[in-house]
C-alpha cells in the first residue's frame, strides 16, 4: 500500500464555512478543549505584564468560545473574524460584543486594546514569513506601549510529525460528529486533509476540508515580534495550556 502524499496545496473554499462552523463548538469541547481554563491562563499571562489590563481583542476569534470566558477577566472585549459563518455564531453567542469582519494579515478596527490575542494556532495559516510579520505587526498596532500581544503558535518544524493521523468521535445530544485527519509535510508547509461525518436524526452527512499551514520556526516568530516592536517571551509548561507554547510580546 502506498501512502497518501498529495501535494495539491490549493484550498478551494472557506474551510470554516457552514458545515464546520455548525459543529465546531461540539467537536472541540467534546475533544476536551477547555476554553475556560485557556481563558484564565491567558488572562494571567497578560496581567502579569500589565496588571491593569481591562480590554482585549481576540483575533480570528472563531465562534467566540474564548471570548465567552475572557469577558469574565476583561470588561471590554471584541473579536475579529474572517469567516462569515463563524462570525455569525460569535455574534449570536455574545450580543453586545463587537465581532469585526477582517483579515488578520492586515486589519484596523479603529482603536487600541490593552491586550490582543490570536489563539489555537491560527497564525499557522499565514503562508509566508512576510504574512507572519504583517499579522503580528497589525496586532501590535492595536495595543499601546506596554500593551500585550499573545500568539499561540503552530508546531515548530522540528516537532511536527509527518503523516500524523488525528481522530475524534464526539456525541452531544442526538448528534454525533466524527473527524479524522491526515497531515503531509512538504518542506516548511503542511497539507492537512480532514474528513467529517455528522449523524443526527436528519441523516448522515460527510464533508472534506483541506487546509495548508506553515511550520514557522521559533526564530521566525521571535523575529516577527521584534520587527513589530515587541519584546517577546516564549512561555511553556504549566503557565500555558498548549504543548505548542505561547509567544507573549510587550510593545516597546
Ligand atoms: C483554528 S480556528 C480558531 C478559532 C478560535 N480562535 C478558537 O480558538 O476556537 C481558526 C479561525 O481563524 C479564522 N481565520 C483563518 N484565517 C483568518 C484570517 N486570515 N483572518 C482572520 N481570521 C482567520 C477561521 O475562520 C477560524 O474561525
Amino acid at each position: 500500500m502506498t501512502a497518501d502524499t498529495s501535494t495539491d496545496l490549493t484550498v478551494h473554499e472557506n474551510v470554516y464555512g457552514r458545515q464546520l462552523s455548525e459543529v465546531y463548538d461540539q467537536l472541540y469541547r467534546g475533544r476536551g478543549k477547555d476554553f475556560a481554563d485557556e481563558a484564565a491562563k491567558l488572562a494571567r499571562v497578560v496581567k502579569e505584564r500589565d496588571p491593569g489590563a481591562d480590554s482585549l481583542l481576540d483575533v480570528a476569534c472563531g465562534t467566540a468560545e474564548h471570548l465567552r470566558y475572557l469577558r469574565r477577566e476583561f470588561t471590554d472585549t471584541a473579536g475579529l473574524e474572517l469567516s462569515p459563518q463563524m462570525r455569525a455564531i460569535a455574534t449570536a453567542k455574545l450580543p453586545g460584543v463587537p465581532i469585526h469582519d477582517g483579515d488578520m494579515r492586515d486589519f484596523d478596527v479603529g482603536r487600541t486594546f490593552d491586550a490582543v490575542c490570536c489563539l489555537y494556532s491560527t497564525i499557522g495559516y499565514m503562508s509566508t514569513v512576510e504574512e507572519l510579520g504583517s499579522s503580528i505587526a497589525a496586532m501590535t498596532r492595536h495595543v499601546p506601549r506596554g500593551g500585550v500581544v499573545v500568539v499561540e503558535p503552530w508546531w515548530f518544524p522540528e516537532r511536527f510529525l509527518d503523516g500524523y493521523v488525528g481522530e475524534a468521535v464526539v456525541r452531544e445530544g442526538d448528534r454525533t460528529v466524527v473527524r479524522v485527519s491526515h497531515s503531509v509535510r512538504i518542506d516548511q508547509v503542511v497539507r492537512q486533509e480532514a474528513h467529517f461525518v455528522v449523524a443526527d436524526p436528519m441523516g448522515i452527512r460527510h464533508f472534506v476540508n483541506v487546509q495548508v499551514l506553515t511550520l514557522f520556526t521559533e526564530e521566525e516568530y521571535r523575529a516577527a515580534f521584534d520587527r513589530a516592536g515587541c519584546a517577546v517571551d516564549f512561555v511553556t509548561g504549566d503557565r500555558c495550556w498548549s504543548e505548542r507554547g505561547l509567544f507573549v510580546g510587550v510593545r516597546r
